[in-house]
């Protein structure tokens, strides 16, 4: 009998002893996770205080970015264009004026644009490339990144974007960072990340992004993404300016923005660019057309008024041009 009641004791203090094993385990994870959140959101309300908004230089049409690099903010966007066309383009562009070329692995016309720098005979220092690696490559990050210094062949890569959030974004990106440190890649930046991405991405990295190219475009303005990313230091780009090919003529015909093209006898594409630079956004147009390169350059003898500024703004549509 008093060897059964020992027993009892015994089966209690065991089932207790486990069961409270059980519930510390659990809650210390729980608590463990609300730290680690706490950490983050920190770090993120630290950079927004900052409040370390870019502002760009009218006067030399740059921008400082948080890396301390220097960014033209217009450039020339090279999607979609390849080979000869690519190369003259590129080689135009240059000829008028224009100091940044945006390229990507996925655009397969590094090797054209490198070529067309070269060629160019204009020092490497007064030019400002960006490429992306494509998620494909982030399971290699270090090969990505030698190839396209390889295709290039302009000596360095003057910011290396990753094109879309994937599976070992981060560990890509972890790579990119000792490039930066060897002086291969000068600055980072990331391309189709939003809030929600940002907030979990940036608190895994060691250097900030200086960019975040997305798209933008008076029918699709993210008016609440592009503040959050301009407070935490980053520099905004937009992708289809104008809407992207197949947009565009619809775009470049809107009633509101071809009056007020008329109100500064510059074309609609001129407005649009000056709207983006207005709202702190780098653009970069695409264009193999020697003509539209050019004025696509000529954005800064107007200003528009607060007034046209909000009226463009009223024609948001929330209207996305492509998936990602
Ligand atoms: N990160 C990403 O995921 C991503 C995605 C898409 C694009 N991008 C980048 O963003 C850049 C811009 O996008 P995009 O080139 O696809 O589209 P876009 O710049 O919105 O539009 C390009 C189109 O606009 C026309 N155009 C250019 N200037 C013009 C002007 N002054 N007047 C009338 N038409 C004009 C071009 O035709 P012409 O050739 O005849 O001038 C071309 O058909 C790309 O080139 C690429 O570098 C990035």
């Amino acid at each position: 009998m008093k060897k059964n009641k020992l027993y009892i004791i015994l089966a209690i203090v065991v089932t207790c002893t486990i069961g409270f094993g059980i519930y510390f385990l659990l809650n210390g994870k729980e608590t463990k996770k609300e730290n680690e959140k706490i950490v983050n959101e920190n770090e993120i309300n630290e950079l927004k205080q900052e409040k370390n908004i870019a502002k760009f230089n009218f006067e030399t049409k740059t921008v400082k970015l948080n890396s301390g690099y220097v960014m033209p903010i217009n450039g020339l966007g090279t999607y979609s264009l390849t080979g000869n066309t690519c190369y003259n383009a590129v080689s135009s562009a240059l000829k008028s004026g224009v100091r940044l070329i945006d390229t990507a692995y996925m655009y397969g016309n590094e090797e054209e644009i490198g070529k067309a720098i070269r060629d160019s005979k204009i020092p490497r220092s007064e030019i400002f490339v960006i490429t992306k690696i494509y998620p494909s490559q982030f399971d290699k990050p270090k090969e990505a990144i030698e190839l396209a210094l390889k295709k290039l062949d302009i000596g360095y890569i003057d910011m290396l974007l990753l094109h879309h959030p994937g599976e070992n974004d981060i560990n890509a990106y972890k790579e990119m960072e000792k490039y930066v440190e060897s002086g291969k890649i000068r600055s980072l930046g990331l391309s189709n990340w939003y809030v929600e991405e940002l907030e979990e991405f940036l608190p895994q990295v060691n250097i900030i992004p200086a960019l975040v190219q997305n798209e933008i475009h008076p029918y699709y303005q993210e008016n609440d993404v592009i503040p959050f990313i301009q407070n935490l230091g980053i520099v905004v780009q937009g992708w289809y300016p104008f809407g992207g090919r197949g947009h565009t003529s619809e775009l470049l015909n809107n009633e509101t923005i071809v009056k007020i093209s008329n109100n500064h006898n510059v074309s609609s594409a001129q407005v649009i660019l000056r709207w983006n630079l207005q709202k702190g956004v780098v653009v970069i147009p695409g264009s193999s057309n020697p003509d539209h390169i050019k004025e696509n350059t000529d954005i800064y003898g107007f200003e528009l008024t607060d007034e046209e500024m909000k009226q463009i703004n009223a024609l948001d549509r929330n209207e996305k041009h492509d998936w990602y």
